[in-house]
């Protein structure tokens, strides 16, 4: 599955944390829920992996995207695409019908992130699992003040919702701490914590681009550990519905 994809900094803690649960669950086959899934990085895959995947995404154009890249991958009959929002999914999934929930880069975007978590807890299975993409607030504020933007980088990091105004394409960014408490108010309890993309983004390109090995290897080592979890461009939160 991953293995035949280039993992990069942006993807391969997700994988890992990914691959434990499939790994836990070897041998089933898996119905999973990616809201706004895209244009199917991480569906595509799971389907390869042999696992049922719906994509529930708001965008006509990234839906087509996934379904030209699911009939390349030759998992069309196991990916199937669904035009909707995020915040409606109850009239669109079954309730606890799933087994794993993606919801990765989307409740920074959306109108409001607990109906959406509400109604992805609610489309779980009991003992089912979510894996939950946001972007981060400390790593916001780091960049935009090293970048000389910091009107911007005092704005982000007073903002109770961790924007820095007008033209941020953002509408929210978490730490570890509110993305838990989202994600517990609807019923789900989180096992794991990792930082994404801890370096990545802080490292000139000739050295992330010529040592990318090392740099892979090092997100990796740190992504688990505060404070450098913390300072990560985003949080992937593992939770999960009690059984
Ligand atoms: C930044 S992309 C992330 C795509 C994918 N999850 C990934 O990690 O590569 C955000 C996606 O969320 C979708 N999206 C934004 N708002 C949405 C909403 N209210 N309901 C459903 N999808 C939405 C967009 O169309 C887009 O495909």
């Amino acid at each position: 599955m991953e293995q035949t994809r280039t993992l990069t900094p942006r993807t391969a803690v997700i994988w890992a944390v990914l691959r434990a649960e499939l790994d836990r669950r070897a041998g089933e086959r898996l119905s999973v829920l990616d809201v706004g899934g895209g244009t199917g990085g991480f569906a595509v895959p799971l389907a390869e992996a042999g696992h049922r995947v719906t994509v529930v995404d708001a965008s006509p154009d990234a839906l087509a995207a996934l379904t030209r890249r699911a009939a390349e991958a030759g998992v069309a009959d196991r990916v199937r695409a669904t035009q909707g929002d995020a915040d409606a999914l109850t009239g669109l999934v079954e309730p606890a019908s799933v087994d794993l929930v993606l919801c990765h880069s989307v409740l920074e975007v959306v109108d409001a992130p607990e109906p959406v978590i509400t109604a992805l807890a609610g489309a779980l299975r009991p003992g089912g699992a979510a894996s939950v993409l946001v972007a981060a607030r400390a790593a916001a504020v780091l960049g935009r003040a090293i970048n000389g933007q910091l009107d911007a980088a005092a704005a982000l990091a007073t903002d109770p919702h961790g924007t820095a105004g007008g033209r941020d394409t953002l509408r929210r960014r978490y730490d570890a701490e509110g993305a838990t408490a989202l994600l517990t108010a609807a019923g789900l309890a989180v096992e794991e914590i990792h930082g994404v993309r801890v370096l990545a983004d802080l490292l000139p390109a000739a050295v992330a681009d010529g040592q990318p090995a090392a740099l892979l290897e090092l997100e990796r080592a740190l992504a688990a550990k505060p404070p450098y979890r913390d300072l990560a461009a985003q949080l992937h939160l593992f939770a999960r519905r009690p059984a």
